[in-house]
């Protein structure tokens, strides 16, 4: 069943203010969470969550899933955690009885915002106001329970040298469901949780942690499996010189995955030195990969059905989290007087590309104002949702974007993350930016008709502005050359692809002879 977003968002608010099943929300203060009723410092004793759920259904949202849930939950109260991180949820499930639930067993979640489709590529980083959007739907969906103890907003987008760009995309995004959450007035915290590669986790950490409070990570995860078994140690493992590395840090820290199972059963010996007093110094204690067997063989329990059977690491993992006592500080004792950090130089060299220079926050409006001018435009009002058409036209759009851009100069509807330049239409829609392209290309080549038709996925339109000097405020829009607007037709920037006067007509004969150098325009939109 369907469900209104808003109500939904209402609704979860103002029922569990006046229920039983209260449970008091997490704040954060300096590095550290707290139980904002009582005070106390609040370690994380999580684990992944994320099973199948039962019956077939759209989408993978165990939170929407009352047999999972009731399935579960026995299993997470008897292993004695307070709290679960969940990789994916729809906003427009009902979460009601889950979170419910989880509540009355004191647990806590922790939500990622993306999925598997709804993210960032690493590959070819952009952001738009349609996944903007899908998150705002998922803080309005869960942001008004009492038991989530934060947001990420993402999960190991970068994850080598050359491809820490993505992570300017990732930190505009972070940034911009800050400001939602805070105009909806909830108050859930939003994080980042990085994998650990040697060659970039200090510049990552730092970069999510540097330029301003409204930029800045409010907490930090890490994905970590250096700690492999009985013969490994605090030491062996590399925990020491990580925990070092944070341990004057402004924002709370803590694990979002580790458990590394090369030998197996797992033991869990991390467990010890993750509670104990090294480590609560500066962690918040951590999530263990992962509740659910799968082929990757990490899970606590094997479900079939209603149905869970304890792995060999379940009473493993139960026994070592009960033997841990982490001892926190009191919230009003605590105080912090840690800095932010500098940002990390951007350069090859130092193994970092990703500007200090966000992207801007994408707007629907601005791209609807630069619509209303073109003449040309996409056929198509959207993409399709039908995973093999929309296979077939990304592919399409991406062709278009290479063909057009050979010859036009895109730099209003592309942006780059190691720069700091975005163009004013860069966050966009991918319908919007391939209609910008259209119709520049249109113009470049006196508004033949021919030039508007791409195998057909163009067509003309009258447009009812004639200038789009008005569609974006100057604050979203420092870097973009204004005039780059599309609404020119000289070939002045022409790049010297002369072949172009019929290009529109016989399209798909032409691309076949075209690279495909910036397809990823069209594909970073999925
Ligand atoms: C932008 O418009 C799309 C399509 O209507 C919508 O799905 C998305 O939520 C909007 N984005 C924002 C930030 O409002
Ligand atoms: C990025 O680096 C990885 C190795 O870290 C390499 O496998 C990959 O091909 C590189 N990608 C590009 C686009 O250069
Ligand atoms: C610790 O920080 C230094 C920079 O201050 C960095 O060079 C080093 O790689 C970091 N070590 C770890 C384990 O993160
Ligand atoms: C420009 O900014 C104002 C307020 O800052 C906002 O209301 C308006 O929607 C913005 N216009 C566009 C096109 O983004
Ligand atoms: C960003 O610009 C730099 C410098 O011009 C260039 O080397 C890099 O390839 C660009 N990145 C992308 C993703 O276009
Ligand atoms: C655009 O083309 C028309 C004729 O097709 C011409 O009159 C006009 O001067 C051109 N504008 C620019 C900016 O080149
Ligand atoms: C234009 O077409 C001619 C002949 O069809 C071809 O030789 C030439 O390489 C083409 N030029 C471009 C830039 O595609
Ligand atoms: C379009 O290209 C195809 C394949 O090269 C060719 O057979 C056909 O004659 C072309 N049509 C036009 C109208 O140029």
């Amino acid at each position: 069943m369907r469900f209104s977003l808003s109500s939904a968002a209402v609704l979860g608010g103002t029922m569990l203010a006046h229920s039983a099943l209260a449970i008091n929300p997490l704040v954060i203060k300096g590095a550290k969470w707290f139980d904002s009723k009582t005070g106390a410092q609040f370690f994380a004793k999580g684990v992944d969550y994320q099973p199948d759920i039962i019956e077939t259904s759209q989408t993978r949202d165990p939170l929407a899933n009352k047999e999972a849930c009731d399935r579960d939950l026995p299993f997470l109260k008897d292993l004695g955690v307070n709290a679960i991180r969940v990789y994916q949820t729809e906003a427009y499930n009902n979460h009601d009885y889950c979170m419910n639930a989880l509540a009355a067993a004191g647990i806590y979640v922790m939500l990622d915002l993306s999925t598997p489709t709804e993210t960032i590529n690493r590959d070819s980083p952009a952001y738009d106001a349609d996944l903007l959007g899908y998150y705002h739907q998922k803080v309005d969906a869960f942001g008004g329970y009492d038991n989530v103890m934060g947001f990420l907003a993402g999960n190991e987008v970068a994850n080598a040298p050359n491809n820490t760009d993505s992570a300017a995309y990732v930190k505009a995004a972070l940034r911009d469901v800050k400001a939602y959450i805070k105009k909806k007035g909830f108050s859930v915290p939003v994080g980042y949780a990085t994998n650990d590669d040697a060659d970039i986790r200090w510049q990552q950490q730092t970069y999510f942690d540097c330029s301003s409070k409204e930029e800045q990570a409010e907490f930090y995860g890490l994905n970590i499996y250096s700690w492999c078994g009985e013969d490994s140690s605090y030491e062996i493992s590399g925990y020491d010189k990580v925990v070092k590395n944070f341990t004057s840090w402004d924002v709370p820290v803590l694990l979002t995955e580790y458990g590394c199972n090369t030998i197996r059963p797992r033991t869990f010996p991390e467990i010890a030195a993750i509670y104990g007093s090294s480590m609560t110094a500066v962690f918040s204690g951590g999530f263990v990969y992962e509740y659910v067997e799968e082929d990757n063989a990490y899970g606590l329990v094997t479900v079939s059905g209603t149905k869970g059977t304890k792995t060999k690491d379940y009473d493993n993992f139960k026994k070592a989290l009960s033997a841990t006592n982490p001892k926190g500080v009191t919230m009003s004792s605590y105080s912090s007087s840690a800095k932010m950090q500098s940002c990390p130089s951007v350069g090859t060299s130092n193994s970092w590309l990703a500007s200090a220079t966000l992207p801007p926050t994408p707007s629907n409006a601005t791209c609807e104002c630069m619509m209303k001018t073109l003449s040309c435009v996409s056929k198509d009002t959207s993409a399709p949702t039908d995973a093999d058409k929309l296979k077939t036209w990304s592919s399409t759009v991406g062709d278009i974007f290479s063909y057009a851009c050979s010859s036009i100069d895109c730099s209003a509807i592309t942006g780059n993350g190691t720069t700091g330049k975005y163009g004013k239409y860069s966050g966009c829609d991918v319908v919007s930016r391939v209609s910008w392209a259209l119709n520049a290309y249109y113009q470049a080549n006196g508004k033949k008709s021919t030039s508007c038709d791409f195998d057909g996925f163009a067509k003309v339109a009258t447009p009812s502005s004639s200038s789009d000097s008005s569609c974006s405020n100057s604050t979203d829009d420092s870097s973009s050359d204004s005039s780059s607007t599309g609404s020119s037709n000289s070939s002045s920037k022409s790049k010297g692809n002369s072949n172009t006067s019929d290009a529109g007509k016989n399209f798909s004969a032409i691309t076949a002879l075209t690279t495909v150098a910036i397809v990823a325009v069209a594909a970073a939109a999925f």
